[in-house]
């Protein structure tokens, strides 16, 4: 079976590929071999290579950036998943969507479900939104689609919050962090296995449902995180002296773009998918750390 992966430089395709089931062939491009803010490069490699899934996890990320650069979010998040939606419909392949909590607008006060509406508040969230829009009008009457959406992704590489407040807990004595954004982690982990279940039991999966959520369980705000990250990287000789970490508010915190203050996903759909809950955040959190440890 021949598996394109795109973004497999990034955090979470780093990620699926260590986690290869041996029997796949991997297509792993690199952004100079399939540009996805290029539609005529996109549409050219997946019609020569007509792989039998894309797992598609590469993207703009940088949330903020991508208020001022919207046009090139929408070029990758939007227009290149819809361009392989179209040529794998008319060859027969199907495509595993990486998705968002960002796709909503964080107005509600308890877990979003899979047919909740999509209302993004930020250019990043409405590219993210009308990806899955446009690709499940062409994917879903022939079962070629699952979208998987995630939340405040994590894991031992990459660019993220995890890594980022380890350096800072290093450097700083003090450190702000935002308190009334509640949702939970999810680690890259656990998201490569799933993918790698949902693929391997395509027939099954993608007949029952098109989206999927995957998070951590418990409730958490980026500050309960960050102080979490101090104390398990202590026990774990990472750091010798946290930094105090301070809460504050996302009014008091300015970025370009907005983030949903409540990101929690209904995960209940995708325990079915392979028997095992996801682990509570602050374990998962130790897990990551603990892999982060053993590569010093
Ligand atoms: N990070 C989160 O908190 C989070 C939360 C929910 C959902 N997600 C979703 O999860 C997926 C994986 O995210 P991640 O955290 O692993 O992202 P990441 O670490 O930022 O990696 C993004 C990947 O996309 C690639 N990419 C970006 N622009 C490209 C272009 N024009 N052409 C080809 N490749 C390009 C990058 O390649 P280069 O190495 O060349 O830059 C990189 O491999 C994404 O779909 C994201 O939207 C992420």
């Amino acid at each position: 079976m021949k598996i394109l992966i795109t973004g497999s430089s990034g955090q979470l395709g780093k990620e699926i590929v260590a986690q290869k089931p041996l029997s796949m062939e991997l297509l792993l491009p690199k952004r100079n071999e399939l540009d996805l803010s290029n539609k005529i490069i996109c549409k050219n490699y997946i019609n020569f290579h007509k792989p039998d899934f894309v797992i598609n996890s590469g993207a703009f990320t940088n949330v903020d950036l991508a208020e001022k650069e919207s046009d090139l979010c929408f070029a990758i998040n939007a227009e290149a998943p819809f361009i392989f939606a179209n040529a794998i419909k008319e060859y027969g392949g199907n495509l595993l969507q990486i998705s968002s909590d960002y796709v909503f607008d964080g107005r509600k006060n308890f877990p979003y479900e899979t047919k909740d509406n999509r209302n993004p508040i930020s250019s990043y969230g409405y590219s993210k939104a009308k990806c899955e829009e446009m690709i499940e009008e062409i994917l879903t009457p022939n079962h070629q689609l699952v979208i998987l959406r995630t939340s405040w992704l994590l894991g031992p590489q990459g660019k993220n919050f995890l890594l980022t407040m380890l350096n800072l807990h290093k450097t700083k004595n003090k450190l702000k962090v935002v308190s009334d954004q509640i949702g939970v982690l999810s680690s890259t982990f656990d998201i490569a296995k799933i993918c790698w279940e949902i693929i391997n039991n395509w027939n099954l999966i993608s007949k029952k449902h098109h989206i999927f959520h995957r998070t951590c369980q418990g409730v958490s705000s980026w500050f309960d995180i960050a102080v979490e990250i101090g104390d398990i990287a202590k026990r774990y000789g990472i750091l010798k002296n946290p930094a105090e970490v301070c809460p504050i508010k996302t009014k008091d915190y300015l970025t370009l773009a907005k983030r949903p203050m409540f990101s929690l996903l209904d995960c209940s759909g995708s325990n079915g998918i392979d028997n095992v809950e996801c682990q509570y955040w602050r374990h998962e959190l130790e897990n990551i750390i603990s892999k982060i440890k053993d590569k010093q």
